[in-house]
C-alpha cells in the first residue's frame, strides 16, 4: 500500500536551518564532540532565572488547564504596555494573540489571508521560513534582491515595480535575519506606503527589535493601519524552547487568525505564559536582556575582527542587527557545498547562504551566538584547512 502525500507538504524542503542542526546533533550523538556550531540562530544563554522561577511558581500553583486560545489576559496586557512604551503601537489586549513562537504567529497571518494564486513579497536573502510558511498556504513567493554593496539595504525601486495586485502581503525583517541589516524608518516607511496603495498588508517580523548595535528600530504598526507586527520572547530573552510570541494586526484579520488556531494548537502551554508576564513585567528581565545584548556585542567584535583578518571571507558592511554575520567567500564553489565540507572536514557547522535565497549564494551565515572560544576556534580551524588546500 502507498501512502502518498499532498503535493502542497511534497513540494515543501525541509528547513536547512533545523536540517543542519539535526545533522550536527546526529554528529555529537555518534560520538564526534568536537562540533563547532556557528548555525545556531538561538541565544547561547540561559532563560534569565526569575522568568524560569516564574513559570515554576505557576506549575506549582496550578496553572495547567487551557488558557484563553489569544493568551492569558494579564501577559496580554503586559504586551499592550511593551508595545506602547517600545514602539508607539496603541492597542488593547482584544487585539494581540499570543502564539507558540513568532513562527506561528507568521503561519496563521498567512493562512489567514493568502488564497492560491497570491504572492508574498520578500527582501532576499529572507528568513527560510516566510516562502515554504506561504507554500503551505497555496501561495507564491516574489522575491526583490538586495545587495551587499548596499548594506542588504532594500533598493526601494525594485520594491515598487515587484508591488502588484497579486501581492498580498509584504515581509519586512528589521534587524534581519541573515545578514543583520537594520532598516530605517523611512525606508520601512515607504515600502509600507507603496503597500497601503496596493490594499496590500505588510508583515513586520520584530523578533530581534532589541538585538541592534547600530542604528534605531521602528515598528511601521506605530503609523500604519495596514501593518501585522509580530514579535517573540525567543531570542531577546533566550527563551526559544518555551515557544512563546505574539501578533498585533488589524482586527479582521486577527479574527481569522483566531478561528484557525482555535481549532489546531488551542494554546500555548498555560505555566509558560506566566513565564512570559514575568519577562516583561520585572526588571531583573531587563537587566538580563542588557547583559545578554553586551555578550552578543562582544562577539559580535570578536566575529569582524576575524572575518577582516581572514584570508577567505569578505564582509564590505557590518551587521548592525541581529546575532549574525553574513560575509561572503573567496572560493568559486556552492555555499551548500562549501557549507557541507566545513562541518564534514573541520567539525565547523555554518549555514550556506543560498538557504536564504539566490542573493544569499556565496555567502555563509555565521552566529554568534555562542562563547568567544568557540568563535575563535571555529575560524583558527576553517583558515588552517583553507590555507592547506590552497
Ligand atoms: C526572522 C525570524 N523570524 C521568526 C523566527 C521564529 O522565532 P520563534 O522562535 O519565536 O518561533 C525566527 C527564528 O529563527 C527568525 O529568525
Amino acid at each position: 500500500m502507498a501512502f502518498g502525500l499532498s503535493r502542497r507538504t511534497a513540494q515543501l524542503r525541509p528547513s536547512a536551518t533545523a536540517e543542519i542542526s539535526n545533522v550536527v546533533k546526529r554528529m555529537k550523538r555518534q560520538g564526534i564532540s568536537d562540533v563547532v556550531s556557528l548555525d545556531v540562530g538561538e541565544p547561547c544563554f540561559d532563560t534569565p532565572p526569575n522568568i524560569k522561577w516564574a513559570a515554576w511558581e505557576a506549575l506549582q500553583a496550578g496553572k495547567t488547564a487551557y488558557e484563553p486560545t489569544a493568551g492569558d489576559y494579564e501577559l496580554r496586557d503586559e504586551i499592550c504596555q511593551k508595545l506602547k512604551r517600545d514602539n508607539a503601537i496603541t492597542v488593547d489586549v482584544d487585539d494581540i494573540i499570543v502564539t507558540p513562537g513568532a513562527k506561528f504567529a507568521i503561519y496563521l497571518a498567512f493562512q489567514a489571508v493568502l488564497e492560491k494564486g497570491d504572492r508574498v513579497m520578500l527582501l532576499d536573502p529572507a528568513w527560510v521560513s516566510y516562502e515554504p510558511i506561504a507554500k503551505i498556504a497555496g501561495a507564491d513567493a516574489v522575491r526583490v534582491p538586495t545587495f551587499e554593496a548596499d548594506g542588504f539595504q532594500p533598493d526601494l525601486a525594485a520594491v515598487e515595480e515587484a508591488m502588484d495586485d497579486s501581492v498580498k502581503i509584504v515581509v519586512v525583517n528589521s534587524p534581519c535575519n541573515p545578514t543583520g541589516a537594520v532598516y530605517d524608518e523611512v525606508t520601512i516607511r515607504t515600502i509600507v506606503e507603496l503597500a497601503k496603495g496596493h490594499e496590500t498588508l505588510v508583515l513586520s517580523d520584530e523578533i530581534y527589535e532589541y538585538l541592534i548595535y547600530e542604528g534605531r528600530h521602528y515598528s511601521p504598526a506605530s503609523e500604519f493601519d495596514n501593518v501585522i507586527t509580530v514579535n517573540g520572547f525567543s531570542k531577546t530573552y533566550a527563551m526559544t524552547g518555551w515557544r512563546l510570541g505574539y501578533v498585533t494586526a488589524p482586527k479582521e484579520i486577527l479574527k481569522g487568525m483566531l478561528k484557525i488556531y482555535q481549532h489546531s494548537v488551542t494554546c500555548v502551554t498555560a505555566f509558560a505564559q506566566a513565564g512570559a508576564i514575568e519577562a516583561l513585567r520585572s526588571e531583573e528581565s531587563q537587566q538580563a536582556v542588557k547583559r545578554m545584548v553586551e555578550g552578543y556585542k562582544e562577539r559580535r567584535a570578536v566575529m569582524l575582527e576575524l572575518i577582516q583578518q581572514s584570508e577567505f571571507f569578505d564582509l564590505s558592511v557590518e551587521p548592525q542587527g541581529a546575532f549574525y554575520c553574513f560575509p561572503s567567500y573567496r572560493l568559486k564553489k556552492p555555499s551548500v557545498e562549501f557549507a557541507k565540507e566545513l562541518l564534514e572536514e573541520v567539525h565547523v557547522a555554518t549555514v550556506p547562504g543560498a538557504a536564504f535565497g539566490e542573493c544569499g549564494e556565496g555567502h555563509l551565515r555565521l552566529s554568534y551566538a555562542t562563547s568567544v572560544e568557540n568563535i575563535v576556534e571555529a575560524f583558527e580551524r576553517i583558515e588552517s584547512y583553507l590555507r592547506k588546500k590552497a
